[in-house]
């Protein structure tokens, strides 16, 4: 695992952009896995001002997102569909077709796992998925639990995750309780891991993820395994760390027991 300690969430989210833009340029036909949320909000402006006055390509890439709530329709403005609409793909010059998001309206939730797990595998895996994590430890919609699901799967959100992503609902009651989501089998497939986390309320899950036991109870753990994994985390999610891994610095660290 590299660890790259930032100051604050507007390093962590250039120095992300760079990664990701990185690929694309020595990539242009790379397959992008992308995340929703808080956090990578921040990443994807830098990528589309990348975009705009850099030139960076996105028209040979494709993307595929984590996950989607279930149900809801695609225009909903909750939706995971409008979230990227918004944040990256009106704004950048993905090629039509080449943006990829499970359906929260399929009629046959399990065939529309299968489906978007095949796609991926069409594609031809994925080359960099970018993450955030839940104050749960969950990575996309992978909820602590006593096992690992492995490729792309229904969920039931955990009580935490409803209150946590509250704040982009009129009320808790109105966020969906269940998701479709990529498997941790296909995530742990992607060749490079991007995670990102900010604030606080992060630090104890980002703490476990790195220095705990490999456990589906904090599934980012098993990133442990992962042979290519980039975390760029700012002062405050890496507040728990060992003191050698928490000086932030423009030189990524290695975690010391991996
Ligand atoms: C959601 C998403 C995750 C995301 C997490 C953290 O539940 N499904 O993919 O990583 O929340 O979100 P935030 O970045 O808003 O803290």
């Amino acid at each position: 695992m590299k660890i790259l300690i930032t100051e604050d969430y507007e390093q962590m989210s250039r120095h992300a952009a760079r990664i990701l833009a990185s690929q694309l340029t020595l990539k242009p036909d790379s397959v992008l896995g992308l995340a929703t949320g808080g956090t990578v909000t921040g990443m994807y402006q830098r990528l589309i001002a990348l975009h705009r006055e850099d030139g960076l390509d996105f028209s040979q890439a494709q993307a595929f997102n984590l996950d989607e709530y279930l149900p809801i329709a695609p225009e909903d403005p909750q939706s995971y569909h409008t979230f990227m609409q918004t944040h990256l793909f009106s704004q950048v010059n993905f090629s039509a077709g080449s943006t990829h998001i499970p359906n929260g309206l399929a009629a046959d939730a399990e065939a529309e796992c299968r489906r978007y797990e095949a796609s991926i595998e069409a594609a031809g895996g994925i080359d960099i998925q970018v993450l955030g994590i839940g104050r749960n430890g969950h990575i996309g919609f992978n909820e602590p639990d006593i096992t690992f699901e492995a490729g792309t799967h229904q969920v039931t959100l955990d009580e935490q995750t409803l209150l946590d992503n509250a704040r982009f609902f009129p009320s808790v009651a109105a966020v969906p309780k269940r998701a479709i989501s990529m498997g941790i089998k296909t995530i742990m497939h992607a060749r490079r891991i991007l995670l990102l986390a900010s604030g606080l309320e992060k630090s104890d899950a980002v703490h476990r993820m790195i220095n705990g036991k490999i456990t589906p109870a904090l599934p980012a753990s098993i990133l442990q395994l992962h042979p290519d994994v980039i975390l760029v985390i700012d002062r405050d999610a890496a507040a728990l760390l060992p003191e050698g891994l928490r000086t932030s610095g423009s030189v990524a660290k290695e975690a010391q027991h991996v």
